[in-house]
């Protein structure tokens, strides 16, 4: 399969960390994860950290410039095939990334959107725990881990996401409507938007996601795809 750059997009807890690490390792592309890379900034307690703290614990997006300025810094250093989970999250981040692209002359392939209710979201996010020593994702209703809170991986003990706590999942979504679900027009009017129902149980969605790749691979060889 040819080398693909992908943005998956979605409301908070709809699984984007989850399909983007079963993708990013069946087709050897290199995920980018600006959630990941702010926490680890929190938890070294770096300047960034101590400025982006506080928009976290809120459940608030982090400033576009500061955000832009981490992922074309992280673009330089990976180059192609690439997912971005969890970028843009706003109109003046698609637009960012746009001009970073257009700079490189590097195509957006698709825009992965995983559609999932808002009741669905709020129950996995409050069953999420977390490792904070090796990074696995448990839900402890759909996927948890074999003994009772320890990660299978490491052993480590694990946690809930300081900013699963219910009021903050209420402020992500608030967010997510207000800020991020544009995009979807955005990326549907320049023809990259690829809808997957991500409701349905994590190893259908990956089956989705896979086939439409697939399906775009396929278009891309022919000389199909259009790259607005
Ligand atoms: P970030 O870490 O990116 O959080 P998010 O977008 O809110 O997404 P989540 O990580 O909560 O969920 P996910 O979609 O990855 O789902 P997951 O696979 O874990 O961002 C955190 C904060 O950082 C933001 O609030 C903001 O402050 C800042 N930030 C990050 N990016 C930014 C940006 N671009 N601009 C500005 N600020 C930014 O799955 C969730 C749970 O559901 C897990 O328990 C999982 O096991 C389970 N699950 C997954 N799929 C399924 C399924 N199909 N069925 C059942 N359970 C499932």
């Amino acid at each position: 399969m040819k080398t693909l750059n992908l943005v998956f997009l979605g409301p908070p807890g709809a699984g984007k960390g989850t399909q983007a690490e079963r993708i990013s390792k069946r087709l050897g592309l290199k995920r980018i994860t600006p959630g990941d890379i702010l926490r680890k900034e929190v938890g070294k307690g770096t300047r960034l950290g101590k400025e982006v703290e506080e928009y976290m614990k809120r459940g608030e997006l982090v400033p576009d410039e500061m955000v832009l300025e981490i992922i074309g810094a992280e673009l330089k250093r990976v180059g192609q095939g690439f997912i971005l989970d969890g970028f843009p999250r706003t109109v003046a981040q698609a637009k960012g990334l746009d001009k970073i692209l257009e700079s490189r002359r590097w195509p957006l392939h698709a825009v992965i959107f995983l559609d999932v209710s808002d009741d669905e979201i709020v129950r996995r996010l409050g069953a999420r725990r977390i490792c904070l020593r090796c990074g696995a994702v448990y839900n402890m209703i759909t996927s948890p881990p074999r003994n009772n809170e320890t990660c299978d991986r490491c052993g480590a003990h694990l946690v809930r996401r300081r900013d699963d706590e219910p009021e903050t999942i209420r402020k992500r979504l608030q967010v997510y409507t207000q800020e991020t679900a544009p995009l979807i027009d955005y990326y549907e009017k320049k023809g990259l938007l690829v809808r997957i129902d991500g409701a349905r149980p994590s190893d259908l969605v990956t089956y989705s996601v896979e086939k439409a790749l697939e399906e775009l691979s396929g278009k891309i060889r022919k000389g199909g795809h259009r790259n607005p």
